[in-house]
């Protein structure tokens, strides 16, 4: 492992995890049997269109993000200085789609600028990978909940059109949820994530990891290591999925 890796997997506080217990790349191929075929959804409803606009389905990147600054669709709009359409590489392999802006995201228009966005970036780091660079991030929500309290089904529902739009407009070869919200958008129904993670499920027939939240790990570091075994997962599936 370089200095470099191990600089940041400390940083994750992983270093001392990653060494005693996760010597080799834990052995996850994508086969079958890894396959959560309960949880891969169908293919998504095609997207309602908000008042005077084109249908969502048919929207490109400058139609999407001007109908997401005006969406109404929901009463999340009530609050938010600015909705947060995602930021990124718009033809990424790698989607990243955590829960909702945070009051420093609502601020700067761009999502994970945080606290839980700095460890954000140093989990793709972790598996050698860069904000904006064959990566794209986005949220299950494009407006801050008050408090940033977890978005209700409703405001995740209201919101999934923009993310089913920019995952037809991206076509990641593979997308890890970040946390409950983005898997239950992703997926559909009630997800635990300590029961999802470590299987690959799918979205419209792309891949889909589950993790933990950054925000989450920040509070509950044991679980830090269970995140790098999935960010391992994560980058095995990819690499068998373009050799
Ligand atoms: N948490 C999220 O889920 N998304 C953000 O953009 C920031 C914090």
């Amino acid at each position: 492992m370089s200095a470099r890796r191990e600089n940041l997997l400390r940083e994750m506080g992983l270093g001392p995890v990653w060494k005693l217990r996760q010597p080799a790349e834990p052995e996850t191929t994508l086969d079958a049997a890894r396959v959560a075929p309960s949880a891969v959804a169908s293919e998504p409803a095609s997207a309602a269109a908000p008042p005077g606009c084109a249908a969502i389905g048919s929207m490109d990147w400058g139609q999407l993000g001007a109908a997401v600054a005006e969406c109404r669709a929901c009463a999340l709009c009530k609050a938010r200085k600015q909705a947060v359409l995602g930021v990124g590489d718009v033809n990424a392999d790698w989607l990243f789609v955590g829960e909702g802006p945070g009051a420093e995201e609502d601020e700067r228009g761009e999502p994970f600028v945080g606290q839980a966005g700095k460890l954000l970036d140093a989990m793709l780091a972790a598996i050698e990978l860069k904000r904006g660079s064959d990566v794209y991030i986005g949220n299950a929500v494009k407006c801050r909940p008050p408090s940033n309290r977890t978005p209700e089904p409703e405001e995740i529902a209201a919101c999934r059109p923009y993310l089913q739009r920019q995952i037809e407009l991206i076509r990641p070869k593979l997308i890890v949820a970040l946390g409950r919200p983005a898997a239950q958008s992703l997926l559909g129904g009630e997800v635990k994530i300590g029961a999802a993670r470590g299987q690959l499920h799918a979205y419209a027939g792309i891949p889909v990891i589950v993790t933990y939240h950054p925000a989450y790990l920040l509070r509950n570091l044991t679980d830090k290591a269970k995140a790098w075994e999935d960010l391992v997962f994560a980058r095995k599936t990819m690499r068998e999925l373009k050799p």
